[in-house]
């Protein structure tokens, strides 16, 4: 067997319906789900798990995005230590996940076989890095149980928003119960995310609800506390491992803090946020009780 056909192989076996996640048969431009019917299209290289007319923000402004984040300042701050932090951790034989990946992966892959799995059509389809690509919500993957090594997620978790902060929280939850799915019993999952400083984090507790009445999806962050992640991260995990690194960075940086406004520069010390990796690993496993 060729690289290229063992690559290919690799490739469909990760692959399970979204709905049920039963088998897959392969035709040349689908796929059909042996237990519900349910077609997956495979298109421009693309698994499509999501309606292809569902719209994100980042069709719009992923390359901005990209360019953004190798401007001075953002680079440092956000992407040089946490990219190395992964590399120190991924290796080949691995499967790694990235949700949200964007249009680009911001560490080497180091020989792992790498899926993106993104919101965002023209994100996911200008990604040239992944070795899979797919179209998908992180709350409902094409992907089987248990066949992730490491799931990884750089800034996405703070995207993840409905029209509520306890529509916010439901979507979270799901998507950590599907990190829980996806994951092996002895995998890790890495969350790159910013955790609000008071009272910025008591202000959008406050003010979320009534803004995103006003302003509908143009907003589409919600940060979440240290502590809150780690406790929807615990419930998807019970008894996994649990650690947050905190990057510290010269408070005097500056960088521009909205990337669709690369004008605006803040010195790192006016940027109410903690940039945190949480990590979740080695859970419990439950062996499934003895009948009496
Ligand atoms: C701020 S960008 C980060 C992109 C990339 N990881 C990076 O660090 O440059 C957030 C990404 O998350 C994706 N995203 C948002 N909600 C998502 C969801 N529910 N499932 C999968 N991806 C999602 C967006 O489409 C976008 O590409
Ligand atoms: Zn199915």
């Amino acid at each position: 067997m060729t690289s290229a056909d063992s690559l290919e192989k690799t490739r469909w076996s990760l692959l399970a319906c979204p709905k049920c996640h039963g088998n897959l048969s392969f035709l040349a431009d689908k796929a059909v789900c042996e237990v519900c019917n349910t077609e997956v299209l495979l298109q421009d290289g693309v698994v499509v798990a999501r309606e292809l007319a569902a719209k994100s923000y980042f069709d719009d402004v992923f390359e901005v995005m990209q360019a953004g984040n190798h401007a001075p300042g953002t680079w440092d701050i956000f992407y040089a230590e946490q990219a190395a932090a992964v590399e120190n951790i991924i290796a080949s034989d691995q499967v790694v996940v990235d949700i949200g990946c964007g249009p680009e992966l911001p560490y080497a892959k180091n020989g792992a076989f790498v899926v993106g799995v993104d919101a965002s059509y023209d994100s996911i389809r200008s990604n040239k890095v992944v070795d899979l690509r797919v179209f998908a919500s992180a709350a409902a993957m094409p992907l089987r149980d248990h066949v992730a090594d490491a799931i990884i997620c750089f800034y996405s978790v703070h995207h993840m928003t409905g029209k509520t902060i306890e529509e916010n929280r439901s979507i979270v939850k799901q998507v950590f119960q599907e990190f829980s799915r996806v994951l092996k019993l002895s995998g890790r999952l890495l969350v790159f995310d910013m955790s609000p400083w008071f009272p910025f984090a008591t202000a959008e507790e406050l003010v979320w609800n009534p803004a995103r009445k006003c302003i509908g999806t143009g907003l589409d962050m919600f940060f979440w506390k240290d502590w809150q992640l780690e406790r929807v991260g615990l419930e998807a995990l019970p008894g996994a491992k649990f650690s947050v690194r905190r990057f510290g960075q010269s408070p005097l940086r500056t960088f521009p803090p909205i990337f669709s406004k690369p004008g605006l520069r803040l010195p790192r010390f006016m940027y109410p946020f903690d940039i945190n990796l949480y990590v979740w690993e080695g859970r419990e496993i439950r062996l499934p009780s003895r009948p009496a």
